[in-house]
Parts: C-alpha cells; structure tokens; sequence
C-alpha cells in the first residue's frame, strides 16, 4: 500500500535470506537462524547513562543471524553480512588486545564479552546476517545485530541465557559491553535492553538506576493513533565525541551536586542543584563546560526522565493522544537545553506538527538519525508528505520513513 515507507521484511523471509547467504558462503547449513529488532524511543532521552527512566518499543524490522558452531577450527571466526563486502575471517585469540574495526566489531565483541561473563570460550563459529533495520539511522542496528549474534551464540554454544528475562538481562549486558569496549561507543543500555525484553503490544520502561523494567501496553490503534518514524539521512560524524562529552558532563555535575547520578533528582530538587554549580567543568577531552551550560544539560536530563513518567500515566489510562505536548517539550528540551538536535531533526519536528500530528521529537543519540510524530492513524500520508516537501524546500536529501508498531524483542 504504502510502497514508499521502509518495509520489515515479510514473514519468514530475513530467516529464508541469512539462511541462504550462509549456504552460499560456507557450502553447508547453519546450526540456525536467530533475529533481534531495532527499536525507538518513545520518551526518555539521554537519560539511561544518568540513572533515569526511558521508554522504548521494539521495531518490526529485524537483523538475521544464522550462525553455526565449527567442530574444526575451534579458535576462527568467520563473518559475512548481506550490507557489507566481503567475508571477514578473525581469530578469536586476537580479539581483546587488537580488537577488529569495523562491522565486525559488534559479533566479535558480543563473543568476547559472553566468554568473559561465562568463562566458555565462544570461538569457532559462522556468521551470515541480513537485516531490514536501516544503517545508522539511529534506530539501534548495531545493537540488533550484537542481539541477534548473541541469541544465536547463546544457543549454540549452551550458555542457557535467552531462556528468561533475567538471563536476556545478562546477554544485554554483554552486548553493550561489546558495543561500549570493542566498538567503542560508550552508549547507555537502552538499545540492547530494548532489542532483548520488549514485548509485542508494550513499550518497556526502564528504570536504568534501580535496574528495574515494566511492559507499559501501548495500544495506539485503539487510540486511532501510529507513529511514524522519518529517518533525517543527515550525516551524524560528530555524534561519537559529542555523545561522549554530554555524558562526561552529566558524570561531573553529578559529583558536584552530591549525587550517584543525575536520576536522584525531583523536578523539586532542581533550584538547589542549579545553585551547587558554581564554576566552569573541564571534561577529560579539555573542553570547557560553563555554569549555564551545566544549569541547561541539568535540567534537560531531570525535566525528561519527569516527562517518561507522565507519558506512562497517559498510555496506561489509553490517552496517549494527549502526549503529544510532552513530546513537543521533549524536543524542545533536546534542542535547547541538551544541543543533541540539528536542522533536519528540528525540520521533521516542526513540518509534522503543521501539518497535525500530536506531538513530534527527535529520538536517539540525536545529530541526525530520526524524529517521531504521533499521529492519526489516516493523517501518516499527509504529515509525511508534508515533511517531505519542507526538506525538499530546505535542499535536505529526501527522508526515508516507517510506521513503527510495538513488535517483539529477539529470539
Ligand atoms: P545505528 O545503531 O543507529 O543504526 P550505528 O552507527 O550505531 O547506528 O551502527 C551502525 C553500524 O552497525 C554499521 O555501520 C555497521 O558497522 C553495523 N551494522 C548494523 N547492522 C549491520 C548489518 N546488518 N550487517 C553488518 N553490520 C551492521
Ligand atoms: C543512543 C544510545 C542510547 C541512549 C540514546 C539517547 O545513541 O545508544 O544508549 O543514550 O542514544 O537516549
């Protein structure tokens, strides 16, 4: 119907096509076939490295990952990917201290990582993947493809953790050690919690500082409502350093106020944590941080996780088209006080809300990648095309989109 929104793959088929890659690659069949999703956050921007509350869903595009134990080369790894070139082979024995770059970072890692949680040496392996979860776009390939890896893993080599949700709390955990230490990303756990515990029908919210997770259901089409997701294309090269600092800065008032992490403060306590910073910040990296620009990223971080807590007392009573102004307010927060927006992330933001949706925000790291607007469920045509038609005015690259419903996480 709608040819031009971004497709998850029909089902049967992401399995059907890693499975056939792995054929073709290495003459013979997988042991299986695992997948994980990407995912989008509704509310509860960078607030999972600050102890705080963010509330994603899974999407229904997956990564595909057949993978097969080897019974001859106990110690090599051999990884192709239909989006990348050429097979890679790496010797697991090298991983740790000359860790791959690249795509390969991620598998490679999350065996690394599983090895070091339980004490199994996860080499010897095959890999083909396929996915339908756009590159870079900010909706968490990467941690779908360290999940998939990792469910399959997990079962080829025994290592009993997809079975329940405490386990799947532990193979998030690797998986973001691998994207933290191997492909260098020192990212918060919601991308990988998120692809390992949602539910279909459910956002999860997580409490990143008591540790704790609820399944919020989330039936926007009882509410005559989607949410559409426009991937901005906009190139995001900053986003690694400029992540980096936003959280080192969070880390450094945390300290200077007198808490663990920015999450241990009410709304209420925001005046007289304002007033403990008192003097410029130096991050490792040696830029300067001034007290109004702490004051701002402060009251970003403890406005939003408020905000998470007001859109699940919404969804719960079945009126989330009411949080439309939240999500407004999310962005605006983002973009003034945090400074993670850009220009095409502030155009999807405001073309949507002209032309209706309810609310609309930039979701993610932020610097590119994709906004969210909720909408009616028969105005996504019209909101999109007018979001299409403002780039097109601006000179921006005409955006990719998708409609996001609330899938379920890997297996
Ligand atoms: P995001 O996670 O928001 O999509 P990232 O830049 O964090 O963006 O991760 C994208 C990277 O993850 C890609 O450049 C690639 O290295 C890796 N990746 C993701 N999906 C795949 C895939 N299907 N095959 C190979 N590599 C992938
Ligand atoms: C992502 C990161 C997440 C989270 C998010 C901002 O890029 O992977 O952990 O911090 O940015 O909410």
């Amino acid at each position: 119907m709608r040819g031009d929104l971004i497709e998850a793959f029909a089902p049967g088929a992401g399995a059907a096509r890693a499975a056939a890659l792995f054929r073709a690659t290495y003459g013979i069949e997988p042991d299986g076939v695992w997948s994980s999703p990407g995912r989008v956050n509704l509310v509860g921007e960078h607030t999972d490295y600050n102890g705080g509350l963010c509330l994603p869903i899974a999407l229904p595009h997956r990564t595909y990952a057949a993978l097969r134990r080897t019974e001859q080369d106990t110690d090599g790894l051999e990884l192709v990917s239909a989006q990348e070139q050429a097979p890679s082979r790496v010797a697991f024995a090298r991983v740790g201290p000359l860790w791959p770059t690249g795509w390969t970072a991620y598998p490679t890692g999350v065996a690394w990582a599983l090895t070091n949680a339980t004490g199994t040496t996860v080499a010897g392996w095959q890999l083909a993947v396929d996915s339908c979860v756009p590159y870079g776009a900010g909706l968490s390939s990467s941690a779908a493809l360290e999940c998939a890896v990792g469910l399959g893993l997990d079962e080829v080599f025994g290592l009993g953790l997809s079975a329940d949700d405490e386990g799947r709390a532990l193979l998030a955990q690797a998986c973001i050690e691998a994207e933290n230490v191997v492909a260098g990303a020192a990212t918060g756990g919601m991308d990988q919690s998120a692809s390992l515990l949602c539910r279909p029908g459910h956002a999860l919210l997580l409490d990143t500082g008591a540790g704790t997770r609820r399944h919020v259901p989330l039936d926007m089409a009882a509410e005559g409502l989607a949410l559409l997701v426009v991937d901005t294309r906009a190139p995001h090269q900053l986003v690694d350093g400029q992540y980096a600092a936003r959280r080192a800065t969070c880390e450094a008032i945390a300290a200077r106020v007198g808490v663990r992490v920015l999450g241990e403060l009410a709304p209420d306590d925001l005046p007289a944590a304002a007033a403990a910073l008192v003097g410029p910040v130096t991050l490792p990296d040696g830029t300067v941080v001034d007290v109004e620009t702490q004051r701002r990223r402060l009251r970003h971080v403890v406005t939003e996780i408020a905000r998470v807590r007001a859109v699940v007392a919404l969804a719960a009573q079945g009126r989330l088209a009411e949080a439309g102004p939240l999500l407004d307010a999310s962005h605006a927060s983002l973009r003034d006080d945090y400074e993670v927006s850009c220009p095409e992330l502030d155009l999807v933001a405001s073309a949507a809300r002209e032309a209706g949706a309810l609310g609309a925000r930039m979701t993610g790291g932020g610097f590119g990648g994709s906004a969210i607007a909720l909408v009616e469920q028969d105005r996504v045509d019209d909101v999109l095309a007018h979001v299409r038609a403002a780039f097109a005015r601006a000179g921006f690259a005409r955006p990719d989109a998708l409609v996001a419903t609330p899938a379920g996480a890997g297996n």
